[in-house]
């Protein structure tokens, strides 16, 4: 593609925020100005420590009887691979107590890799097909690990298209052992949607605070498109909005 083709493309819009409270508010009026436009939205979903403000905003709107789940359908980004249903720290679990078990969004149109399934290929490909069966993902929300994941997609050779299982890198076992008791309870690979399902989103909204984000958020948007940074394929999106607080923008 050429530059100006690429110019064209490229219309990546930053909404600055003061800190994480402006963030999650932020972020919260965009899913619930899809949810209220499209009743019947498929929003792709994620776990993290980043979008658990913009969830408490959610539930909040939907207490004061502003939003409504009932026609709403969700895909999760990833899954931890072996953790048990009731692991506290299952992403299944997140989902619930920060979201699910709080509005009324139908158990039977949340979807989420099954981590429980020791068969790869099986799972990744029933999950991969059940997105497709949704109609696709109308709005992805994501945040951005600190070398530049989504999802799990790990940076790598390569931008993988579909779903399918990882090994996680040292630096991800690393960031996420903050989780978990000890860092060998730590889960070593799981199973993420593809750069390509992710890039089929017509929506695609990221969510990321704090200093530590800094350094990626600059070379994710402001450096060259490679998947040693996986993020950085965002910028070739038609409609990707990252909302970033003041520290995760101070690089740029
Ligand atoms: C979560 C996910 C990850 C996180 C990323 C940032 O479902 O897919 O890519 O978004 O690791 O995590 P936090 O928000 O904890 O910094």
């Amino acid at each position: 593609m050429g530059a100006e083709a690429l110019k064209e493309v490229c219309i990546m819009k930053i909404i600055r925020v003061k800190d994480y409270e402006e963030l999650s508010r932020k972020a919260a009026n965009i899913l619930f100005a899809q949810i209220v436009l499209k009743p019947e939205s498929v929003l792709g979903l994620a776990t993290g420590s980043s979008p658990i403000g913009l969830y408490e905003h959610l539930v909040e709107m939907y207490n004061h009887g502003d939003l409504d789940f009932s026609n709403i359908k969700t895909a999760n980004l990833d899954e931890y691979v072996g953790l048990s249903l009731d692991n506290d720290q299952s992403y299944k679990y997140f989902m619930n107590e920060h979201l699910f078990s709080k509005v009324n969004i139908d158990s039977k149109n949340v979807n989420i890799p099954d981590g429980t399934n020791p068969d790869a290929e099986a799972e990744c490909s029933r999950y991969e097909k059940a997105i497709g069966a949704l109609g696709g993902i109308d709005l992805q929300l994501l945040g951005i690990g600190n070398n530049g994941h989504i999802g799990f997609n790990e940076p790598g050779d390569f931008f993988p298209k579909e779903t399918h299982i990882v090994d996680l890198t040292e630096s991800t076992i690393e960031a996420n052992k903050r989780f978990f008791e000890d860092i060998s309870m730590v889960p070593r690979q799981a199973y993420t949607m593809g750069i390509g399902t992710i890039m089929k989103a017509g929506k695609i909204v990221m969510v990321a605070n704090g200093e530590k984000k800094a350094p990626i958020i600059k070379e994710a948007f402001y450096g060259k498109i490679t998947p040693q940074v996986p993020a950085s394929i965002l910028q070739l999106h038609p409609d990707f909005t990252l909302v970033a607080d003041e520290a995760a923008l101070s690089q740029i």
